[in-house]
């Protein structure tokens, strides 16, 4: 089976969190299933820069407004097709806004554009190539779903995977006449939302089937706590909805082989880690001693908790933990975890900034990695904790309760927890879980014991790759 994802990151080439691990690693799993993936990307800079020869496919003199030529290009195992527009992807700064972190205000011509080129490449825009399916990640993905079923390729099938529901899309009506949409698009039932725009409403209303990246965040997305405003659309979809786990490229995430660590290590000889902890140290100019080692590596912002963690520093510090942050994000909390690494020298160490060799090294040498979310459509650095012997801490919420069991009495004699729990959004919680990893660091055997059930957990995509394969095989032979 052929498929066109739709995606606007995509690991190696560029990343800003979990959305471009899984567009890079899941057309390798579902090729081992059986199905051929091309993702259609942005012609960033990044990318442009790293593909060598690149066939030239179609060409668009006006594709809203600007010139636009369709690429393919092989970069790795990935079958890339690139949409290279200059006027809208050759700038610098991130995939969606300048190197301050202010959002172009044209991103709705730049996505809906990736959306009209998958809905030609749909409609057979490429000689001898047509897909049977096309799979949107993120509102940036959207609109291909809705243009698919506003066009001459509106029967074929379209999946649209919800990576995190925080970011919708949203934008005037007045760009309505612009999109080029049929005026039927315009309504509830198409791209209208709350009297404006939403792409990624108007992915879910178009899609024949609707993934989320986790079973829980499919069932929490369904009440109005966690549906953000598209809670009612989701439940009157929920037989459409499914909750497929993300895996990670157990290539890439190998402690025993991982080049970007300071040495290699085995769950069956844990002793050879402490290399990596005391590089670790080294880096953040921590101390050197055996008390427990926090990890964090974030997105500094209110979705990933970072403002309760920040005010649970000292708390951490004054019962003898240390804890290297590695993250960028919110400019205030930022700031305040810089002040806590000042209060606290060779405890609390921050490096602001993004650093993928780094966020290896810090798994292999920590003993916990933090992640107190209010929400977690999925979360990935759980699952490379997990991997490398770096225990997870984290809220009871989301992909990160389906991901961990948690250290309670009988999981520990049972000899099956792989990490700790706590209520999300409670900064009593998160106290007393850092109190309690602390506790369970420093008695004898047991956390060697969580470091080997979990670094034996399989997170590997073959599973979650085969639910996306035979989701889409129901699809097309439905469509058929
Ligand atoms: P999200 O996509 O919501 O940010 P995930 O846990 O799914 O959260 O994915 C985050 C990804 O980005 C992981 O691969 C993580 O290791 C990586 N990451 C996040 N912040 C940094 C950073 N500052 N430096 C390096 N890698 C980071
Ligand atoms: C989003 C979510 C994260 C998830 C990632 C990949 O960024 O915030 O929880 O792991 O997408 O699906």
């Amino acid at each position: 089976m052929q498929v066109l994802a739709v995606a606007s990151e995509i690991f190696p080439l560029i990343k800003t969190g979990g959305l471009a691990d899984v567009a890079g690693a899941l057309p390798e799993a579902l090729g081992r299933q059986g199905v051929a993936v091309r993702t259609l990307v942005p012609g960033y800079p990044a990318v442009l820069g790293a593909v060598g020869k690149a066939r030239k496919l179609v060409r668009y003199d006006d594709l809203f407004g600007a010139p636009a030529t369709l690429l393919a290009a092989k970069v790795g195992d990935l079958d890339l097709l690139i949409l290279d527009a200059p006027d809208f992807y050759a700038r610098p700064g991130g995939p969606y806004g300048d190197a301050v972190g202010n959002e172009w205000a044209d991103n709705w011509r730049r996505f809906a554009a990736l959306g009209r080129v998958a809905a030609d490449i749909a409609a057979g825009s490429i000689t001898g190539w047509r897909p049977a399916l096309v799979h949107a990640h993120d509102w940036q993905g959207a609109m291909a779903a809705a243009y698919m079923r506003f066009g001459p390729a509106h029967a074929l099938p379209r999946v649209m995977t919800i990576h995190n529901l925080a970011f919708q899309g949203r934008f005037g009506a007045d760009i309505f006449a612009a999109l080029g949409l049929p005026p039927e698009a315009w309504g509830v039932d198409g791209v209208e939302y709350y009297g404006g725009i939403g792409f990624l409403k108007a992915g879910l209303v178009s899609a024949d089937a609707i993934t989320t990246v986790s079973p829980t965040y499919a069932h929490e997305i369904c009440s109005p706590h966690d549906g953000m405003g598209l809670d009612g659309l989701i439940r009157g979809r929920a037989d459409k909805l499914h909750g497929i786990l993300n895996g990670i490229d157990t290539a890439i995430w190998d402690p025993a082989t991982d080049k970007l660590i300071a040495r290699p290590y085995t769950a069956r000889a844990l002793a050879t880690r402490a290399a990596n902890r005391r590089a670790l140290e080294k880096r953040f100019g921590l101390g050197q001693d055996d008390s427990p080692l926090f990890i964090v590596i974030s997105r500094l912002t209110w979705q990933k908790g970072m403002d309760l963690l920040v005010d649970a520093l000292d708390h951490l510090v004054g019962l003898g933990g240390r804890i290297a942050v590695l993250g960028s994000g919110d400019h205030p909390i930022e700031g305040a975890f810089l002040a806590a690494a000042d209060r606290h020298r060779g405890r609390v160490a921050v490096q602001i900034g993004y650093d993928e060799p780094l966020s290896h090294l810090m798994q292999a040498g920590g003993d916990a990695i933090l992640i107190p979310s209010r929400f977690e459509p999925c979360g990935l650095t759980q699952l490379y904790g997990l991997r490398y012997g770096c225990v997870p801490v984290l809220a009871r919420v989301g992909g990160l309760a389906d991901t961990i069991i948690d250290a309670n009495e009988a999981a520990l004699s049972a000899g099956v927890a792989t990490g700790l729990h706590f209520p999300a959004n409670d900064a009593m919680a998160l106290h007393g879980a850092i109190a309690k990893a602390v506790r369970l660091h420093g008695t004898a055997g047991t956390w060697p014991a969580l470091q080997k059930s979990g670094m034996k957990a399989d997170f590997s995509w073959t599973h979650s790759a085969a639910h996306y394969a035979m989701l889409f095989e129901q699809l097309v032979r439905r469509g058929a």
